[in-house]
């Protein structure tokens, strides 16, 4: 058992309780490579960001668990170095079992998602209670969610949205003893969110419904990333077949960040900017052939979206 304490982490608690009452949210961004860290990590110290490191279950089998464990470990180290020691949360994205969030939590991560929504409401309440009760004894946060998005979340998809009923979030909460809620209101994962013709719109009016139910308590946003036009038009000027690509517009986020809304997690953002950047470098060196020059410039145009992500959607520059 490693405390992620003794790693330098955080848990989620303080953080979200600034957010909430300051107004902003905390970038969630998934990584699985080096380079996704980098960029992150330099764009988070850059702004003066806390930020929380979401690894994913594709994420733990594609680059292994204990890679990721040191590799968000050296992170800490690695802010300092660059000059500002940011407070960077380690967060299981997507748990599924209580076996797959204990196992983290021994691991040093020092929050975990258990994504009990796919389950009839009893079930995901006693296994979301199961969780809190052994990551608590830890001091450990743990994210719940209500309602399911479309899309698909690694292996479970779903057709359409059942987005969360606000009758039920307060029993909910108060039966499991969640830190965070994740809510369904028509955001969902990946790159083609709205069909084209579709007004891209996100249910502003139940996340309100829901705050008056739970005020002040903090609310996660899945599936929030914007697609930005940029991207997906270099992708295809430079070889790749993404039509039709569209994700919440960022005036909208910027709009529930101000709210209890306290955790946006973007993910397919950051893999449109690198696709993008190494397709550039593939269509104009073709010659080219050493990887830091493909994933250099992917770096770097990633960090340049999670710069503007802080500061101009979330808000979370210089909170940290
Ligand atoms: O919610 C899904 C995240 O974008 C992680 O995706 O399961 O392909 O790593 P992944
Ligand atoms: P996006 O696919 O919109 O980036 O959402 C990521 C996410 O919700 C990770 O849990
Ligand atoms: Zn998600």
């Amino acid at each position: 058992m490693v405390s992620y304490k003794e790693l330098g982490l955080v848990n989620t608690k303080e953080l979200f309780a600034q957010a909430v009452s300051g107004g902003y949210a905390l970038p969630a961004y998934n990584f699985n490579n080096l380079e996704q860290l980098q960029a992150i990590i330099q764009a988070c110290v850059e702004t003066k960001s806390p930020v929380i490191l979401q690894v994913s279950s594709g994420a733990r089998k594609y680059a292994n668990q204990t890679l990721l464990r040191y590799m968000a470990q050296g992170a800490v180290q690695y802010a300092k170095e660059l000059g500002y020691a940011i407070p960077i949360v380690l967060h299981l994205d997507h748990g599924d079992t209580y076996e797959l969030c204990q196992s983290c939590i021994e691991y040093g991560f020092s929050s975990v998602m258990i994504d009990g929504s796919h389950h009839p409401y009893a079930e995901n309440v006693a296994l979301t209670k199961k969780v809190v009760e052994y990551a608590h004894q830890h001091d450990v946060t743990v994210e719940g969610e209500l309602g399911v998005l479309a899309g698909v979340e690694d292996e479970v998809s779903a057709e359409t949205h059942t987005y969360t009923r606000p009758e039920e979030v307060e029993d909910f909460v108060r039966k499991t003893g969640v830190d965070s809620l994740a809510i369904s209101i028509g955001t969902s994962h990946g790159a083609f969110k709205f069909k084209p013709g579709q007004k891209p719109q996100i249910r502003l009016d139940i996340l309100a419904e829901i705050e008056k139910r739970i005020p002040g308590f903090p609310i996660v946003l899945h599936g929030s990333s914007s697609v930005p036009p940029e991207y997906v038009d270099l992708i295809n000027k430079y070889g790749g077949k993404m039509e039709a690509a569209i994700g919440i517009p960022e005036e909208q986020l910027r709009a529930a960040a101000k709210s209890a809304v306290c955790k946006i997690n973007i993910d397919s953002d950051g893999r449109l900017a690198m696709t993008a950047a190494v397709r550039k470098v593939f269509a104009e060196k073709p010659a080219e052939f050493d990887p830091r020059k493909y994933l250099g410039p992917a770096r770097d145009l990633l960090k340049e979206l999670y710069k503007h992500k802080n500061i101009e959607v979330l808000g979370s520059a210089n909170k940290a």
